[in-house]
């Protein structure tokens, strides 16, 4: 499904659009409808399925950060792991099963996204890349905007996410994408992905590819906006991770060490 220009486009534009498979949008639909339905529980019953020490599970406006800690992003979320799974797929949260159900299948759509970008790129720069599995330590994340309740002019501060690549799709505008040229504007559709490239893809590529910084801007005339996120990691416990190329940008970097630790800038748990 990849375009034929794909690496041309994340080395030239700084990111790519990805055609929509259409199973895939059916399911998240039906994701996106599960989570409206989720973000509109009383404040008290999500907060039960709430974690400092693990990455999945619902977070509060108020905790992620882009940029800096004094400028929360001004969304809730919930994020899904896939190595934690015991923490929600669990008695107590029966109450939200169909979400995390769905929240499950999509995730491992997405990770096969994932897979076949990882391949495809590391084919290109080199014929000795150790296969890089991404099942475990990535995660899914559920961003919900209500942006008419807000003043900022962003939602989301400019950052890039520390990852190898985020997939990321979304029904509303509010998107803005510092490609190698001038921001762009994503439309908001659930026809479309979009690829950006993260700091671990930089620092396998010997920072051919770079990291794509990006913001969210905030309409005023929008009431809901949801964006799904594959923030796509190596699995951390399959050993080291060589660069496909090396070079002054990435010698003697521990790349496992810094996917581990990367989550930590934006007052996330580590890896
Ligand atoms: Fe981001």
């Amino acid at each position: 499904m990849l375009p034929a220009n794909f690496h041309k486009q994340l080395v030239e534009e700084g990111f790519c659009y990805l055609d929509m498979p259409t199973s895939l949008k059916q399911d998240i639909v039906t994701l996106f409808d599960l989570t409206a339905e989720f973000f509109e529980l009383p404040q008290a019953q999500k907060n039960l399925i709430s974690w400092e020490d693990v990455m999945t599970g619902y977070r509060s406006i108020g905790i992620e950060y882009s940029a800096t800690p004094d400028n929360p992003d001004l969304n809730e979320s919930f994020s899904y792991k896939n190595i934690e799974e015991a923490r929600v797929f669990n008695d107590k949260f029966l109450y939200a099963r169909t979400f995390l159900n769905q929240v499950r299948q999509v995730y491992l759509q997405m990770d096969k996204i994932a897979t076949e970008v990882i391949v495809h790129l590391a084919d290109i720069y080199t014929k000795n890349a150790r296969h890089i599995n991404t099942d475990l330590h990535s995660w899914l994340q559920l961003n919900c905007y209500r942006p008419y309740l807000h003043k900022r002019e962003f939602l989301q501060d400019e950052h890039e996410d520390g990852h190898i690549v985020t997939i990321i799709t979304a029904n509303q505008k509010g998107l803005e994408l510092r490609g190698n040229r001038d921001y762009h504007a994503v439309k908001g559709s659930l026809d479309e992905l979009v690829v950006m490239p993260g700091e671990l893809l930089a620092l396998l590529t010997g920072n051919d590819i770079q990291p794509l910084y990006h913001r969210v801007r905030n309409h005023q005339d929008i009431k809901h906006r949801t964006a799904m996120m594959y923030f796509c990691n190596p699995n951390t416990n399959e050993g080291p991770l060589m660069p496909w190329v090396e070079n002054d940008t990435n010698r003697q970097i521990d790349i496992i060490a810094r996917a581990t630790s990367n989550p930590s800038r934006y007052g996330l748990p580590v890896l």
